[in-house]
């Protein structure tokens, strides 16, 4: 096997308590009219009214847009763009969770291209660079601060969509744990859940052929050492300290490890991609209305039980990361304390532990299995091919809780 990799990442990420305090400077050296895109919850805010007066300070004009709607409806986009247009920005800034940070993202597309979003839906239909993006995150979890994706919802369709492209990357991300303080437990867990579930991915992902075409062709590539390189850094921090920051949320330490973990799990999966648990969670997302990050974690287990085979010498790498290595252990015995330890940490901090907990209807699981397996950017980057007997087999094992019947 050649050493192959593949990164795609903004110009500069900043990471660190008070990092915030560095948004005028660098906002300033992209654009003088910024567009800041957020919620109405964080817009009322002691530190957002002092981002918006630093950036102030910095001689930048600003706009404000606390529109934002939590899974970013469709029409909301084009709202925030059309509503942007008169004030003609020249740097966009996305603050606060995962949805204000897409929304960010498709504003600074649509302004830069016109049109609707549903013209981009897809990989790689952006034609052009889009307004210079700075993201800066209030939870711990998507990692979209860096990623080359957008998700929304479209009334339209019943599973959720994306924008993948390079050029979503946003030119910047300022991470300071600090903004993610105020996160309440549940939250803490549900966005921490999703970041994990974002490095396991990455670095269980499907190796491909690193053909000259695989990575101008492609957003997700599947993993590379380079990504590996991120996701084992994210599996560390969120393994140890995720726990910790969902019962003290006080605990700055932790706050920081699961910060830094949704940060290096957002490097790996921005271009390495996700696979089975992420496009299983769509047709649950749309089944069950509950969260993203609650739907992929309780996937996990099941997924990485079903991939086990596949991926021996990457659990054990894994097992390395989360410090469950024992001398003479086999790959088998690593792999099975890797999943275990991952399926306590989960059920630790509130993760459902079966699809009907989670509140599938027993009837739609067929159905589940069936729009699962034509998620097909993420089905490929599976490392175990999945056809749909084996998908349905998984889907019914998930529903069950039952990890033994994973086959
Ligand atoms: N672009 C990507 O790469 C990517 C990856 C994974 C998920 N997503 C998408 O991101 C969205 C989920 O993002 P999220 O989990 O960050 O949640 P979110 O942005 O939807 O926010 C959820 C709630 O948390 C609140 N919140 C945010 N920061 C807070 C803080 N510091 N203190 C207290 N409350 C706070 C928000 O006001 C909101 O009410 C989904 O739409 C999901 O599909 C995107
Ligand atoms: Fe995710």
């Amino acid at each position: 096997m050649s050493l192959f990799a593949a990164l795609r990442l903004p110009r500069e990420i900043l990471f660190g308590n008070g990092q915030r305090a560095a948004l005028g400077t660098v906002a300033g050296r992209l654009g003088s009219r910024a567009l800041v895109c957020t919620d109405a919850r964080l817009s009322g805010s002691a530190d957002f009214r002092t981002m918006v007066a630093d950036l102030e300070a910095h001689g930048l004009a600003v706009r404000v847009d606390d529109s934002v709607l939590p899974d970013v409806p469709r029409d909301s986009a084009s709202a925030s763009a059309d509503a942007a247009r008169d004030f003609a920005p020249d740097v966009v800034i996305g603050i606060g969770g995962g949805s204000c940070l897409d929304l960010a993202k498709c504003t600074a597309l649509l302004l830069a291209h016109g049109g609707t979003p549903a013209d981009y839906y897809g990989e790689r239909k952006v034609p052009g660079p889009v307004l210079p993006l700075v993201a800066v995150p209030t939870t711990a979890g998507t990692g979209s601060e860096v990623t080359p994706v957008a998700v929304l919802s479209d009334p339209d369709r019943l599973l959720k969509v994306g924008i993948s492209s390079p050029y979503l990357v946003p030119q910047a991300a300022i991470c300071d744990p600090e903004l993610t303080a105020s996160c309440p437990p549940l939250l803490t867990a549900i966005a921490g859940a999703d970041a994990l579930t974002h490095a396991v991915e990455a670095f269980m992902a499907k190796r491909r052929d690193p053909t000259p075409d695989l990575a101008q062709e492609h957003v997700f590539v599947g993993k590379s050492a380079l990504t590996d390189h991120f996701a084992l850094l994210a599996i560390e921090l969120l393994t140890r300290s995720l726990e910790r920051a969902c019962r003290d949320g006080g605990d700055a330490d932790a706050r920081a490890d699961v910060m830094m973990g949704a940060l290096a799990a957002g490097c790996a999966f921005g271009t390495a991609g996700t696979a089975a648990a992420h496009a299983i969670q769509y047709p649950i997302g749309a089944l069950t209305h509950t969260a993203h990050g609650l739907g992929v974690a309780t996937l996990l287990p099941f997924v990485m039980t079903f991939n086990r085979s596949s991926c021996l010498p990457e659990l054990a790498r894994i097992a390395a990361a989360m410090g469950l290595e024992a001398p003479g252990s086999t790959q088998d015995a690593l792999a099975d304390r890797v999943i275990d330890r991952i399926a306590s940490l989960l059920s630790a901090i509130g993760i459902p532990p079966s699809l009907s907990a989670l509140g599938l209807a027993a009837d739609r699981r067929d159905w589940t299995a069936e729009q699962a397996l034509g998620i097909e950017r993420l089905i490929k980057n599976n490392p175990r091919p999945v056809d749909l007997a084996a998908m349905k087999r998984l889907v019914a094992a998930a529903f069950e809780g039952d990890r033994r019947a994973v086959d």
